[in-house]
């Protein structure tokens, strides 16, 4: 046996660098792990992070469909995980964003009821997209829920946060939103008993998260008045939800939450992406706050409403 084990050594030990091999050996030994064990770790992370060219096809697969383009207001009605959108490629300043949420909310052709699995595959391949969508010093501002309570509980925005880390994205911080959503105060579980009773925080989140770096690389204009940067800067954001039945959309977010990022985090002129448009409140909030902007929304009737409350709102000149 200790003969097999010393001839196994020799050979690894002939494929790889003698200081690596020292290195992975004190390791080993550090940390009770093979060295089987720890290479396959390494890789495995590596593999992770490397976007493979099948990866790359994938992502750019679709021909873009692009519906509207109106004083720097692009918006496609296409898949975001396949349009082909090479030509921002380390071009995106800052996305503002709320994926769907997998809490089987009704969106017309898209299936917002993936096993949690998959729903967390999905994340990880738009977020490896944006990646390569972002600028070096290209930001973004996640809108996501602290957990999930349909068929079982779920750290969903611990989950989407590590993996996010995984794929090279770098963490800045999360703000709190506060949305003071008291319907969901309502469900107790076992009410006035420890036999099975709920927690649940009326909040949801805005992961702020950057490809390389969080300083910017270029001087700009900001927008920000003194008054919001001290209000905004502290971490909880006490503001009310959307009405869905007002928007005509089953989940949108109200214009300040992108009105803010957009504020805090960009230069004018600078270029926003969300990849998941909806009602098309990040375009309104990007227009009114004078940035470009590029909006990618799956289902066409999404599409529509974005264009319709674009006009209403911005009375935008329009030409197609
Ligand atoms: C949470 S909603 C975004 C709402 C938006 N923030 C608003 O204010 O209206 C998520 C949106 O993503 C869209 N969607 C789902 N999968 C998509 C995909 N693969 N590509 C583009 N859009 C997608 C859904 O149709 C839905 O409108």
């Amino acid at each position: 046996m200790e003969y097999l084990k010393s001839n196994r050594k020799k050979e690894t030990k002939c494929r790889i660098r003698e200081d690596i091999y020292t290195l992975l050996e004190e390791f080993s030994q550090k940390t009770g792990k093979s060295m089987n064990l720890i290479i396959n770790e390494i890789l495995e992370k590596f593999l992770k992070s490397d976007f493979k060219k099948e990866n790359v096809d994938f992502f750019f697969s679709e021909n873009p469909k692009k519906v509207f383009d109106n004083n720097g207001v692009t918006i496609f009605q296409n898949d975001f995980l396949k349009v082909d959108l090479r030509n921002y490629i380390n071009k995106i300043d800052l996305v503002v964003t709320s994926p769907p949420y997998n809490l089987s909310i009704e969106y017309g052709i898209f299936n917002d009821n993936l096993d949690y699995d998959e729903y967390l595959k999905f994340t990880e391949l738009w977020l490896k997209k944006l990646f390569l969508l972002l600028k070096e010093d290209g930001r973004v501002c996640l809108n996501i829920p602290l957990d999930k309570n349909k068929n079982g509980q779920r750290p969903v925005y611990a989950d989407i946060v590590k993996i996010a880390l995984d794929i090279g994205f770098k963490y800045q911080s999360t703000i709190v939103w506060n949305e003071q959503n008291i319907s969901r105060r309502t469900a107790w579980g076992s009410w006035l008993s420890a036999s099975a009773p709920y927690v649940i925080a009326p909040v949801e989140m805005i992961v702020l998260l950057y490809k390389n770096s969080w300083k910017k690389k270029r001087k700009g204009t900001s927008t920000i008045t003194k008054k919001e940067f001290i209000e905004w800067t502290n971490g909880v954001w006490t503001f009310s939800g959307e009405s869905k039945k007002k928007v005509g959309h089953p989940a949108p977010f109200p214009i300040e939450l992108p009105r803010r990022c957009i504020r805090l985090f960009s230069y004018k002129e600078d270029l926003v992406l969300d990849p998941f448009l909806g009602s098309g409140t990040t375009a309104i909030a990007s227009f009114l706050e004078g940035r470009k902007i590029i909006g990618v929304e799956i289902n066409p009737e999404y599409v529509e409403l974005a264009i319709k409350r674009l006009k209403e709102t911005v009375a935008l000149p329009l030409k197609f």
